[in-house]
C-alpha cells in the first residue's frame, strides 16, 4: 500500500465489514435486552445500520470502486466481548447495564473511524463520499447521545456493594476505636 487513495479504500472496505458485522450483532443486542426502549433503540440502530452499510457501497461507486469487504478486526473484538459476557450468565439487569456500555463503545470506535474517513475523503476532494460519511457519522454521534442517555437511567444493582461498603466501613471504625483505646 503506497498512496492515499489505497489506504482511503482499505480504511473503507474495514467500515464496510464493521458495519456488516453490526448488523448481527444488534440484532442479538436487541433479543437479549430486557428493557422494551432498550430493545426499541437496538432495533432502530439495526436499521439504521443496514443503511450505513448501503452508504458505504455508494461511497465505493462514487469514486468508481468495487464494494469489497475488509476485516474490520477493532469490532470484531468488541462483539466478541458481549459474547463472552454473555458466558457469564449475567443477570436480566447486568445485561443491559453492559449492553449500553458495549454499545457507546462501538459508537465511539465509529465516529472516530469516520471523522479520519471524511478527513481523508476532503483531503482527495471527494465531495459525494464526504457527504455520505457524514451522514454515517451523524447517526453513529446520535446512537452514542441516545446509548449515554440510557447509561444515566439504566443502574446495575447495588445491594451486593453497598453490603462491602457498610462491613467495610464498620470494620474501619473499630479499628480506629481500638487504635484510640490504645492510645488513652
Ligand atoms: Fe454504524
Amino acid at each position: 500500500m503506497q498512496t492515499a487513495h489505497e489506504f482511503f479504500i482499505h480504511e473503507l472496505k474495514d467500515m464496510l465489514d464493521a458495519e456488516q458485522q453490526l448488523v448481527k450483532a444488534l440484532g442479538e443486542q436487541e433479543s437479549i435486552s430486557n428493557r422494551p426502549e432498550l430493545k426499541k433503540a437496538f432495533g432502530e440502530h439495526r436499521r439504521q445500520t443496514e443503511q450505513q452499510a448501503e452508504r458505504l457501497r455508494r461511497v465505493f461507486e462514487s469514486i468508481e470502486e468495487s464494494a469489497d469487504e475488509g476485516e474490520c478486526s477493532g469490532i470484531r473484538g468488541l462483539v466478541e466481548e458481549v459474547h463472552n459476557f454473555m458466558e457469564e450468565d449475567p443477570s436480566p439487569d447486568l445485561i443491559d447495564v453492559f449492553n449500553v456500555g458495549a454499545a457507546k463503545k462501538v459508537e465511539a470506535y465509529e465516529a472516530i473511524a469516520y471523522k479520519s474517513l471524511i478527513e481523508l475523503a476532503q483531503d482527495m476532494g471527494h465531495r459525494k463520499a464526504v457527504q455520505l460519511l457524514r451522514q454515517n457519522l451523524r447517526e453513529e454521534e446520535q446512537t452514542f447521545k441516545k446509548m449515554d442517555g440510557f447509561s444515566k437511567k439504566i443502574k446495575p444493582e447495588r445491594s451486593g456493594m453497598e453490603e462491602e461498603e457498610e462491613v467495610s466501613a464498620r470494620s474501619r471504625s473499630r479499628r480506629s476505636r481500638s487504635r484510640s483505646r490504645r492510645a488513652a
